[in-house]
């Protein structure tokens, strides 16, 4: 048996037929694996077969994956913070949009705003994967997508003083009591944030919880933030999420807040 892993971008459907026939199992993780037997042609015959497409395999892998490849940040160092000024090759306002999801907003948001430069957060790899795909058929230049843990991000990659917005918009509610361990907003992601954003820099929190926005509201006013009045919630992107809970007319609970010490 032979073992192919190749990208994710690539489908059996664009393989040659006779490696068609030979896949006997595809499993979709972070990469497709490619599970070819060699019952029915030998290994020699495989790999000489396989090679004359190699081509072909590798310019389709190239081709689907080169845009998204360039909006996936993927840092030098996971313990150092990012140097932003060369991973956009500019200084410009950043915002971060903290669990982006399938990268709607984060997009829409870049589109309308070429002069900030926005960054994405998320830890599912598919989200990620999305967020990229949006933002290289746009050719927008202003966006990149980490796959990483929020607390992690805010409080070991953002340097001090380095962020004008963060958005959190539909973080996880944990409803259950038993799990509210789990929510992202705790005393310290709160410290790491503020020490993150500039001076008079925003943080803008949505959710559907009423529990989970008073808890957020309580912990916000005892870290430095101010509530702002005026939020121009009105004019933002709309989230997939939001839109979900405006067709069930669900109620949404929207904070937003200044670094003021
Ligand atoms: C409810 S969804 C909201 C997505 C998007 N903000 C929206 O409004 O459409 C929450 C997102 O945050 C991501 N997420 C949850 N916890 C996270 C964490 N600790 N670090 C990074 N992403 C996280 C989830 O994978 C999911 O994509």
């Amino acid at each position: 048996m032979v073992f192919f892993k190749v990208g994710a971008g690539l489908s059996a459907a664009s393989l040659p037929t006779e490696f068609e026939s030979n896949v006997t199992k595809i499993n979709r993780a972070s990469a497709i694996n490619f599970r070819i037997t060699s019952d029915k042609i030998s290994r020699a015959q495989f790999y000489s077969r396989f090679t004359q497409h190699v081509p072909i395999v590798f310019a389709c892998f190239g081709f689907v994956s080169q845009n998204s490849a360039v909006v996936e940040l993927i840092p030098d160092s996971y313990f150092a913070p990012l140097d932003l000024p060369t991973i956009f090759n500019r200084v410009a306002p950043l915002e971060v949009d903290l669990g982006c999801g399938d990268g709607s907003f984060l997009t829409d948001l870049a589109e309308r705003s070429p002069r900030r430069d926005f960054i994405g957060i998320e830890r599912l790899f598919g989200r990620v994967r999305s967020a990229c795909s949006k933002a290289a058929r746009r050719k927008l230049t202003n966006v990149r997508v980490l796959q990483i843990e929020n607390s992690y991000a805010v409080e070991y990659l953002f340097p001090r003083d380095s962020v004008a917005v963060f958005h959190l918009l539909f973080p996880d509610p944990w409803p259950k009591w038993r799990h509210h361990g789990r929510r992202v907003v705790t005393a310290e992601f709160l410290r790491a944030s503020h020490r993150a954003l500039v001076r008079h820099g925003e943080f803008r929190i949505a959710t559907d919880q009423l529990d989970y926005f008073e808890q957020i509201r309580r912990r916000t006013s005892a870290a430095g933030f101010d509530e702002l009045a005026d939020n121009h919630w009105d004019s933002m992107p709309v989230t997939t999420f939001e839109e979900n809970f405006s067709s069930q007319n669900t109620p949404v609970y929207r904070l937003s807040l200044r670094k003021v010490s």
